[in-house]
């Protein structure tokens, strides 16, 4: 059994039974024993996330697959999402005025794996897409789309979270999501009577 940390004592409890850290305060930049990027991978991936495309771009596009996206508020309406600092897509997130969402269908899984490597055929042949709100590029074929104005751009780790106001959203489909768990693309089975 690999263990990530010891339990919290008793005393490290708040009023709530949240875990308050004890001793000296953390830094976000340290990497505790034993708990490296594998143990973090084998972990989270009994993580089911539904798979987003996140494109920028005005004028040379770039976009990247991603599970990083949560809701934050509805109203007002935020989200937001972690994009690695080593990839190209910063490059270009990093100050763009608008970035656009996108919630993938079932029978994605090929752009999914597409926006998910690395290279420059990422918007090529085999790629349905257009230019839509603020000049973004807009993935054909998804169940949404919201567009964000990132209110928040924040160093973590490897990654920079990025905190976005939604500024126009489309919902598409009703179609299944695309999900992905313990290292592929799955699909869900529609709820009892319905069919997708
Ligand atoms: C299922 C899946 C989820 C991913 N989620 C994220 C994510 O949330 N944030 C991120 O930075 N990269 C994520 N990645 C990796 C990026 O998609 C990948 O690094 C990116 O396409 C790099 O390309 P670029 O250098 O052209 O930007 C994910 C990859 C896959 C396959």
């Amino acid at each position: 059994m690999t263990e990530a940390s010891p339990a919290a004592r008793p005393s490290d409890r708040g009023a709530h039974g949240t875990t308050l850290l004890a001793g000296a305060p953390r830094r976000a930049t340290d990497t505790p024993a034993g708990v490296g990027p594998n143990l973090m991978r084998r972990v989270l991936r009994h993580h089911a996330k539904g798979v987003a495309v996140i494109t920028a771009g005005a004028e040379n596009p770039a976009g990247f697959c991603a599970t990083s996206l949560t809701s934050l508020s509805l109203d007002p309406p935020l989200l937001s999402f972690t994009v690695g600092l080593h990839t190209s897509s910063w490059a270009t997130v990093e100050s763009a005025p608008h970035v656009m969402v996108h919630l993938l269908a079932q029978g994605q899984e090929d752009i999914a794996r597409r926006f998910g490597g690395s290279g420059p055929a990422k918007f090529g042949p085999g790629t349905r897409w257009h230019r839509g709100a603020f000049g973004l590029p807009v993935l054909d074929d998804v169940l949404g789309w919201l567009a964000l104005a990132p209110v928040s751009r924040l160093p973590v780790g490897d990654h920079a979270l990025v905190i976005g106001q939604v500024v126009s959203a489309r919902h598409i489909a009703d179609g299944g999501p695309l999900i992905h768990h313990d290292g592929g693309f799955v699909r869900l089975a529609p709820p009892a009577g319905r069919a997708w």
